[in-house]
């Protein structure tokens, strides 16, 4: 039996994001991913195959070739880095802004700011750039609490509609980078895959480019 091509998946909001794309590209799950309990999905595409991981675990499967590719958000590359990786195409999904945030006309009097993130790499080099002196605190979710709290002045986190600020009373202050979705491969199986990787960069990348040229 030939080896299946594995692409690993962020679940959530890029999945929803990344099926109608990877359909574009004639490539779909023969399950209802949404619906199904299952990991791992047969597709359309003889020997491709997929997995839906947490976005932070994307890189690692891809990394040590448990996976051929990845589809992750820039953030997650950001912070975790892309060492082993390549990263050949800007899937245009997904997109959002990552930045610094806090409360309005906010005070800082301390000599060291807190700050509450995710991304703690992320807004230590942020910080350390602009010469701020910060203590970085790691949090796993729902950043907006920790101003409110007193845990943290300011967060640094994914910003997309600006919503979830608002209803918080917080404002977005400095911007850091645009994210978007990207496809990552493994090095190593770019060079030994190369035909059958190449057929699948090529089918994602017209899906692309077929949206961009109708969007335009
Ligand atoms: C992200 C982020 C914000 C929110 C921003 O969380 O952490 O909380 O979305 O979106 P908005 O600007 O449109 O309000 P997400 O819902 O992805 O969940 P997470 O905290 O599990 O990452």
């Amino acid at each position: 039996m030939k080896q299946p091509l594995t692409i690993a998946l962020t679940k959530g909001r890029i999945l929803k994001e990344t099926l109608p794309l990877f359909a574009e590209a004639g490539i779909e799950p023969l399950d209802d991913i949404a619906s199904s309990r299952k990991l791992l999905f047969e597709t359309s595409v003889p020997d491709v195959r997929l997995v839906v991981l947490r976005g932070s675990d994307v890189p690692t499967y891809v990394r040590h070739g448990a996976a051929d590719i990845g589809v992750v958000g820039k953030d997650i590359l950001m912070e975790f880095g892309a060492e082993g990786l390549y990263e050949p195409l800007d899937l245009g999904i997904a997109r959002c802004r990552l930045m610094t945030a806090g409360f309005p006309n906010a005070n800082e009097s301390r000599p060291r700011l807190r700050v509450a993130s995710k991304f703690v790499n992320v807004a230590r080099a942020h910080y350390a750039a602009r010469g701020v002196q910060a203590e970085i605190i790691k949090l796993y979710g729902a950043m907006e609490l920790a101003p409110l709290m007193n845990l943290a002045d300011q967060i640094v986190d994914i910003v997309d509609t600006g919503n979830t600020l608002r209803a918080n009373g917080m404002v977005p202050l400095e911007h850091i980078a645009d994210i978007s979705s990207r496809l990552v491969v493994n090095k190593a199986a770019m060079r030994t895959r190369h035909n059958v990787i190449s057929g699948v960069i090529e089918a994602v990348s017209r899906a692309v480019a077929q949206r961009e040229a109708s969007a335009a």
